[in-house]
Formats: structure tokens, C-alpha cells, sequence
């Protein structure tokens, strides 16, 4: 097995590929002045089952870059070649929101299950679509952070209760909650733009002595965790702490955060971040053995 490193992926092809022991390089992108790209691939891939291995935040810049590498790596004998990418992109476009809206969950599944023999990640926002094979006709693996997230719940945090802030979240809280053995809810919120949402207030008798614990897969504006730290706290919850699994985080929004009363923010390293403080190579590992073998 080979790993290609996608743009900012070298961090995690290195822990995968120690852990793996397979080797990794990283995956040549020069930029003409035209703002057009050439991608090298700068080892032999003849023969190796290659995966491409990098997160799709900021995923515009980054897919041509995969997809010329795909076909360069088949052209060049790669036996196969796979996807990991633990945040996978575009996930929350599943539906025409409004008249003329282009589905782009749909599209981005086409083009990616026409370039690559299957696909790793963590978490996909599983919302409307209720699981990849609705869209990917490749073959994927969903990697759940909810177990990584209970450890460290288990390990930091005493009396928790784990909070939801919309009902998306709850099948991931639930799980979480289960597996930290701590109770939970979930609130209940409306959109009304790209940074604006409101919340219902937050149950007084549910927070009890608890600290609470807000699980959100992605932390993008921020505007969700914001709304949810002030409802909690208007409930006179215990100081907040915030743990997301993918931390798209808008610029300053770490320091917004402490400011707005969350003692901790935490997230899950699917996206390189300051807050990243929960690994999970080891599961990206384990299921990148099996889908290779597979
Ligand atoms: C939405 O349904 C997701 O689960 C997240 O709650 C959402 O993407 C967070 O976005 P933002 O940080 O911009 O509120």
C-alpha cells in the first residue's frame, strides 16, 4: 500500500503510514501563473494499491488536484486507488432548498465514485441521505468518532450531560451519550442564513449540577455553538465545554468561543486545527487494513 498525500494531508498520511507500515509521499501541485495546476506523482507507483489521503475542507481547491492524481496514479499501474478523507465535502447540500438550488451531495458522489475505487470517512452529515450508498457507487466506510469522543468525555469531563443543538446532532449525541454513559438532550434550532440561528431555551431541569457537553459534527460559522453556549447558559447551565468532529471554524471563532462562556473547545483531527485534541488515526488506520484487503 502506498500513500499520496493530498494538500494538507501530509500530517495524517505520516500517522497513518506509522502505523500501517507503508509508505507515503506527498503529491506535487505546482501552480502556473494562469492559476492553473500540474500534479506529479513523486514515487513508483506500479503495482501498489494507492490512497489518496487528505480532508476536503476548502474542497474546491483540492478535487482537481485528486482527480488528476487518480487517473496519473492508474496511468502509471497503481493497482487500484482509494480515497481517505475524513471530512468528506458537501455533504449538507442534500436537497434543492430553494427553486433552481443544484444538489451538489449528488454531484460531488458521481464525480468522486467515477475517480477512485472506494472512500474512508469520518462522520459524513448523513441528513436527508441516510447513508453514502444512496449516492457513492463505490464502495465507502463510514468511520464513527463517537467512541473516540466518549474516551476523552470519560477521561476530562466529570458529570457530564451531553447536548445536541439540533436534531441532526442527535444521532451522533445519542451514541456519544451511550457510550460515555451520561445523559442527554438535544435542543431545538432554525436556520435563518449562513450565520444565523436561533435556538429554543435550553431545559433547566435536564442541566442539573451536570456540566454541560455540546457534540456538533461541524463547526463551520460557528453561529450553531455560539447560539447553544448562550442558551445554555441562560438556563444557568455550568460553564460549557464544546467538542465538534470537523473544525471548519471560520477565522477567530476559537476565541469567540472561549469568550462566550465554553471553558474547552475541543474537535476531532478530521480537519487540521488548533483545537484538534482527539486523534483518529487509529481507527482510519484499522479500516484503511480492511478496505485494502477487501
Ligand atoms: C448542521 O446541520 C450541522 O450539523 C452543523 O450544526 C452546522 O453545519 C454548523 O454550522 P455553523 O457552525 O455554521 O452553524
Amino acid at each position: 500500500m502506498l500513500l499520496l498525500t493530498l494538500p494538507g494531508g501530509a500530517a495524517l498520511a505520516a500517522a497513518l503510514a506509522t502505523q500501517l507500515q507503508c509508505s507515503w509521499s506527498p503529491l506535487v501541485v505546482h501552480r502556473f501563473p494562469d492559476g492553473e495546476q500540474l500534479v506529479r506523482i513523486g514515487c513508483d507507483v506500479q503495482g501498489q494499491r494507492v490512497v489518496l489521503v487528505g480532508s476536503l475542507h476548502q474542497p474546491d481547491a483540492k478535487v482537481l488536484s485528486l482527480l488528476f492524481a487518480a487517473d496519473a496514479a492508474r496511468e502509471l499501474g497503481a493497482l487500484s486507488v482509494g480515497l481517505l478523507c475524513p471530512y468528506l465535502a458537501y455533504m449538507r447540500q442534500d436537497m434543492r432548498f430553494q427553486p433552481g438550488d443544484a444538489i451538489s451531495s449528488k454531484t460531488f458522489a458521481r464525480v468522486l465514485s467515477q475517480a477512485v475505487d472506494f472512500l474512508i470517512t469520518v462522520d459524513p452529515h448523513l441528513h436527508r441521505w441516510h447513508d453514502l450508498s444512496q449516492i457513492y457507487s463505490i464502495r465507502t466506510r463510514v468511520v464513527p468518532a463517537a467512541e473516540a469522543i466518549a474516551q476523552w468525555i470519560r477521561g476530562h469531563i466529570e458529570s457530564p450531560v451531553l447536548v445536541g443543538p439540533d436534531s441532526e446532532s442527535r444521532q451522533w449525541v445519542e451514541q456519544v451519550a451511550a457510550l460515555a454513559q451520561a445523559p442527554f438532550f438535544v435542543l431545538n434550532k432554525t436556520r435563518h442564513g449562513d450565520r444565523d440561528v436561533t435556538l429554543d431555551a435550553a431545559p433547566r431541569l435536564l442541566l442539573g449540577s451536570h456540566t454541560p457537553v455540546l457534540v456538533d459534527d461541524i463547526i463551520s460559522s460557528g453561529a450553531t455553538v455560539l447560539a447553544a453556549g448562550h442558551a445554555l447558559r441562560a438556563a444557568g447551565s455550568r460553564p460549557p465545554v464544546c467538542i465538534g468532529v470537523h473544525a471548519l471554524f471560520a477565522p477567530e471563532l476559537q476565541a469567540a468561543l472561549l469568550q462566550a462562556g465554553y471553558t474547552q473547545v475541543v474537535t476531532c483531527d478530521t480537519v487540521p486545527h488548533a483545537t484538534n485534541g482527539i486523534s483518529m488515526a487509529g481507527p482510519l488506520a484499522a479500516a484503511l487494513l480492511e478496505m485494502n484487503s477487501g
